[in-house]
């Protein structure tokens, strides 16, 4: 079937949705701040944005642009349509406190002390440029030049494409596979096994999501200015600004390599191979990217079969004794829909998909992994040995609350995960106290035999740095964003 046909418009979205850009290895962001609306709004009509249509050869350069609920005001957005887009995005990453505290983003994490994200310092837009190798420096020069006129950069985030993370291990293996032939069932609500394969509408909106509707967006008169827009599936008197659109979350995550290093040596009492066997049991996965977990016995669905490396899930390991419960990426992906052992089965099935049980979080949240899948687009930044490393966290989603804050706040900051207590994730969390006082600090490692082994006061391995929410516009509505008001 042709694109046309199932109706998606390839050609309308930013090719940061379907591309990781994986042989572009040279990368900058570019956060901005509007100094002059008119100027702003000439540059963004004309900006040279890529698409996600399919090309014979990637384009040397690729420009992706998208702005924060702060910059469509300084764009001249009207309120009402802003009030449009979900309240995540209109309040932004900071200066919530309930929001900085349930993200984890307090004590070293907080925003005061984020070298950009808060207040004078929040972009209004992001330009993500990203190039065949040796290519960027020019290209960048003309992109600043041209953008002069309209706004002032606040920072440059360069940043590189590399198979491994700061820590050392393989990053970038496992991702959602989209639905682009949009054969999956609306409202499969009763899909009980881990599926790798999601809607399109978790990533881009305008399309229906794992419930079978569409996430709430600005839907417009479709005259005047909003002539220019597709319309909207269920609703086509309207205008759909954010058809073929996406929210881009982007955290700058500093990482203290050598104190993480040692930290585990020393837990290791002192055996450096012993410290990286707990640096794996923190991780879920092998530094060279296997999974603790054991292989599926079924196959997959949406997984590439040749794909070895994400061929499991958590189901013969229910007590953690092969991957921990609190891994990092037993955490961020609790990939198969079974809970935690000892629940029966109506109950079960219950919880599974109507998400009963207000009290048994733990369980429900294992229950719902496929509407809290990300899109994960970061790069590193740094280099060892010469100043600050980590990792620029960039992520898609068509629902930043259901989606990246979900996992951020319940599954990676929660002190309570999966039944967990006293833990929140071993690479990421601030070690803060929770709430109610008690410890996020520890890691608990199941052991076939016997009770977990429990390290203790974990040091803080990860600070944020920045942080913003942006939209990632669908090309015709960047156009008309430029336009409107
Ligand atoms: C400096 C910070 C971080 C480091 C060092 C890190 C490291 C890793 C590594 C090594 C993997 C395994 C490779 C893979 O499966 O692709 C992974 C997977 C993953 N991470 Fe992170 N990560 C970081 C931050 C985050 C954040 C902030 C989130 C989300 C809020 C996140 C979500 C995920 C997800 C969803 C996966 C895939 C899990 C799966 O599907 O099995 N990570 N991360």
């Amino acid at each position: 079937m042709s694109d046309a046909a199932i109706n998606v418009e390839l050609d309308d979205m930013q090719g940061l949705l379907r591309f990781g850009y994986g042989r572009h290895a040279e990368a900058c962001f570019l956060l901005l701040r509007i100094t002059d609306r008119d100027a702003a709004r000439r540059w963004l009509a004309a900006a040279p944005v890529a698409s996600a249509a399919t090309l014979a050869e990637p384009p040397p350069v690729v420009l992706q642009v998208a702005l924060s609920s702060a910059g469509l005001r300084a764009l001249g957005t009207p309120d009402a349509v802003v009030g449009g887009f979900s309240v995540e995005f209109v309040d932004g990453m900071s200066g919530n406190p309930s929001r900085e505290r349930r993200l984890g983003d307090i004590g070293s994490n907080a925003p005061g002390g984020w070298d950009w994200g808060s207040q004078a310092r929040l972009p209004h837009v992001a330009l993500l440029l990203y190039a065949l190798p040796g290519a960027l420096a020019d290209w960048q020069r003309g992109i600043e030049e041209g953008i002069a006129a309209g706004f002032e950069i606040i920072a440059r985030l360069p940043s590189h494409l590399s198979d491994t993370e700061p820590f050392g291990f393989a990053d970038g293996i496992s991702q959602p596979a989209l639905d682009w032939q949009r054969t999956r069932p609306a409202r499969d609500v009763e899909l009980q096994d881990y599926t790798n394969l999601a809607c399109l509408g978790e990533f881009v909106l305008g399309y229906p999501n794992e419930y079978g509707a569409y996430t709430d967006r600005p839907l417009l008169d479709p005259h005047g200015a909003a002539a220019g827009l597709p319309r909207a599936e269920e609703a086509p008197a309207r205008a759909d600004l954010g058809r073929n659109g996406s929210y881009l979350v982007l955290r700058q995550l500093r990482q203290d390599v050598d104190g993480f290093w040692q930290a585990l040596t020393h837990f290791a009492g002192g055996d450096a191979a012993g410290g990286r066997q707990l640096a794996e049991a923190m991780v879920g996965r092998r530094v060279n990217g296997e999974p603790l977990a054991a292989v599926s016995r079924t196959p997959i669905e949406g997984n590439d079969p040749a794909d070895a490396l994400n061929a499991f899930t958590y189901r013969d390991d229910p007590y953690g004794v092969r991957c921990p419960l609190g891994a990092h990426v037993r955490r961020a992906n609790p990939r198969n829909a079974d809970l935690p052992p000892g629940t029966p089965g109506l109950v079960s099935w219950a919880m599974r998909t109507l998400g009963f049980d207000a009290d048994a979080l733990a369980q429900d949240l294992v229950a719902s992994t496929r509407f809290h899948r990300l899109l994960r687009r970061g790069r590193e930044y740094g280099e060892h040995g010469a100043g600050e490393q980590g990792l620029h966290f960039v992520c898609l989603n068509a629902s930043i609350g259901r989606q990246f804050e979900f996992v951020q706040a319940a599954w990676i900051a929660g002190a309570h995960f999966d039944g967990l207590s006293g833990e929140s994730d071993p690479l990421l969390g601030n070690r803060e106290a929770a709430r109610d006082g008690s410890a996020t600090d520890a890691f608990s490692i199941p052991q076939p035999l016997g009770p977990a082994r429990r390290l203790d006061m974990l040091p803080q391995f990860v600070t944020v740095r920045g942080g913003a929410y942006f939209f990632l516009p669908g090309l015709r509505a960047l156009r008309v964003l430029a336009a409107l008001g």
